[in-house]
């Protein structure tokens, strides 16, 4: 019954894959030769079928990363960026940024008008929105240094599936119809997403000709398929059409950059995460450090302690993110204090049995310390012991919502991630400060948290989320769930999550994760309870070395899936 759901192409892949590993309960799925799990059944499959071929981690995930920009274009992307977290089975951690850049002509104020007001529906639309994608650059560095399969191979289920469609689920038509209005105001999106005579229906082919022509570009030609020639024309030409200021030398000079992870260390664990310019890997482990000096039972779960002590520790932790996180190649993040233990234990000293005002909270004093040292993510496990862990993102869903026309693909609008106006807040209603200003070239800052928690220096859970801000407090509490509380990996990423911010003042939180009597307990302590959202979509691995078994759990907030070989 699977296959109808896909492609004449698709066919042949689904007669391999076991019955055995599909995700139908609300188990974790189980597998004894790695996994994969994305917010794509399709690329899930694409993904293991690598695997299968012999590829390792790291194959599978570019495949993947191309494959969500044809199967998943709300947040699968080409004309985005992201961050991918990496460990390999000889014991290294590395990360690859491949977050986008503002183009040369950015320059501090260029969202403010003339009486100095920030006007966000230009940092979120039209072609000033954009920062310079980095995703192509970010998967084809990837798949050079630590693949072993040619980018032919890897690139080409993405292509097929452009060419020949794939078909519709009813939750992808529904998305694409939710948006009619805005795909209309741009040519070049009408084409593809825009469905006049009637609505986009589950089962119904989608084909996307353009974009299987830039994947054959990139398959030909490698990163000057992307970054230099006609498919660089039609994305300056797409910008500048709606109002922004690329030029061909900010595509030409786009990099991506393999930077040190960053590290922590929780009750025996070792954090492996994402550095500047994402602020998750950050406030991820700056988190862990003060939490690590309270104690938890499972029996603690969803209690108003719980939800107090993890809210005060957020609110310091994004307090300093406001302050002290931007891109390092223009920036002095004081990372090694904002990791220290030190750090993490004066956040718990300040932490009672009531709630402070997040006006009486400011951001930590840097101490010199000794060197010691709508986005979407995706994991995957291999045998080897090799593990990737990346978050790509257009930043709002389906980005500007512009496609570049005649190359298929949206644009993102990440601009809103920088701060635009000191202490004005972003889509997520973050604020921040000169370290994250906008300069040109420069990358804005970011919560994405890709992250590998280590055991024994081995993989134990490949973790990641979209969400905005609230992607760092999504992977904080799966990480404690599975720690602390003692789920397993699908319990964890499946109940329900908080999240606090700092700014604004209040805990947000999820459908039936808070009872009366917790909320009027957290009211009394002086919490101000906000709105119910869904917080989060975690993709996540956990691994059972001992006895070799890989557990997948995709969250059933998002329609992805676990795919184990
Ligand atoms: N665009 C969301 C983030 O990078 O945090």
């Amino acid at each position: 019954m699977q296959i109808l759901k896909y492609s004449k192409s698709f066919l042949l892949i689904f007669l391999f894959v076991s019955s055995f590993s599909l995700a139908a309960s609300g188990h974790p799925v189980r597998a004894e030769n790695g996994m994969v799990v994305t917010p794509s059944d399709i690329a899930s499959v694409v993904g293991s079928e690598i695997l299968k071929e012999n590829g390792n981690a790291v194959d599978a995930a570019v495949a993947i990363g191309f494959t969500i920009a044809v199967t998943y274009p709300a947040a699968g992307n080409l004309g985005g960026g992201g961050f991918m977290v990496i460990h390999l089975a000889d014991g290294e951690s590395t990360t690859i940024d491949f977050r986008e850049k503002a183009p040369m002509a950015a320059y501090r104020n260029m969202f403010l008008n003339d009486s100095g007001r920030f006007v966000q529906s230009k940092s979120l639309t039209g072609g000033l929105a954009s920062g310079v994608p980095g995703t192509v650059a970010g998967l084809l560095y990837a798949l050079q240094k630590y693949g072993s399969l040619p980018l032919a191979k890897v690139i080409q289920p993405a292509i097929d599936l452009a060419k020949d469609g794939f078909i519709l689920s009813y939750q992808m038509a529904k998305s694409f119809n939710s948006y009619q209005k805005i795909f209309a105001k741009y040519p070049s999106s009408k084409k593809i997403f825009h469905s006049p005579e009637h609505p986009f229906v589950e089962g119904e082919l989608f084909v996307q000709p353009d974009l299987a022509k830039t994947l054959e570009a990139i398959k030909t030609k490698g990163k000057a398929g992307f970054y230099e020639g006609k498919i660089a024309q039609m994305i300056v030409a797409e910008v500048n059409k709606n109002g922004g200021k690329f030029s061909f030398q900010d595509l030409k000079n786009y990099k991506a950059v393999e930077r040190k992870p960053v590290l922590g260390n929780y009750r025996g664990y070792e954090i492996v995460s994402m550095g500047p310019p994402s602020a998750g890997g950050i406030a991820l482990i700056e988190s862990l450090n003060a939490l690590e000096h309270f104690n938890f039972s499972p029996e603690d779960w969803g209690s108003s302690h719980h939800i107090h002590i993890v809210s005060e520790v957020l609110k310091h932790v994004f307090a300093d993110r406001a302050k002290y996180v931007g891109d390092e190649d223009f920036v002095n993040v004081p990372k090694v204090w904002l990791l220290s233990k030190e750090r993490g234990e004066e956040i718990f000293k300040s932490i009672g049995k009531r709630a402070v005002p997040s006006k009486l909270i400011s951001p930590g004093k840097v101490k010199i310390l000794k060197e010691s040292s709508e986005t979407t993510h995706f994991s995957v496990a291999d045998a080897e012991g090799n593990a990737v862990s990346t978050t790509v993102t257009l930043n709002s869903l389906y980005g500007n919502k512009i496609v570049v026309d005649g190359a298929g693909f949206l644009l993102n609008n990440e601009m809103d991630d920088f701060s635009a106006k000191p202490s004005v807040p972003n889509q997520f209603g973050l604020t921040g400060s000169e370290a994250n200003s906008i300069q040109p070239g420069k990358r804005m800052v970011s919560s994405m948290t890709p992250t590998i928690v280590l055991k024994d220096d081995k993989p134990f859970l490949v973790v990641g989320s979209p969400g905005g801000s609230t992607i760092i407090s999504t992977v904080l509490q799966t990480i404690m769930n599975v720690i602390d509380f003692k789920m397993n990996i699908q319990e964890a990423i499946t109940v329900p999550r908080f999240h606090h911010q700092w700014l604004p003042e209040r805990i947000d939180y999820e459908k039936y994760g808070m009872t009366k009597d917790v909320k009027e307990n957290l009211i009394r302590l002086g919490h101000h309870i906000g709105i119910k959202r869904v917080l989060g979509r975690v993709q996540a691995i956990e691994i059972d070395w001992q006895n070799h078994v890989f557990y997948g759990a995709s969250d059933p907030r998002s329609n992805g899936m676990a795919e184990g070989l």
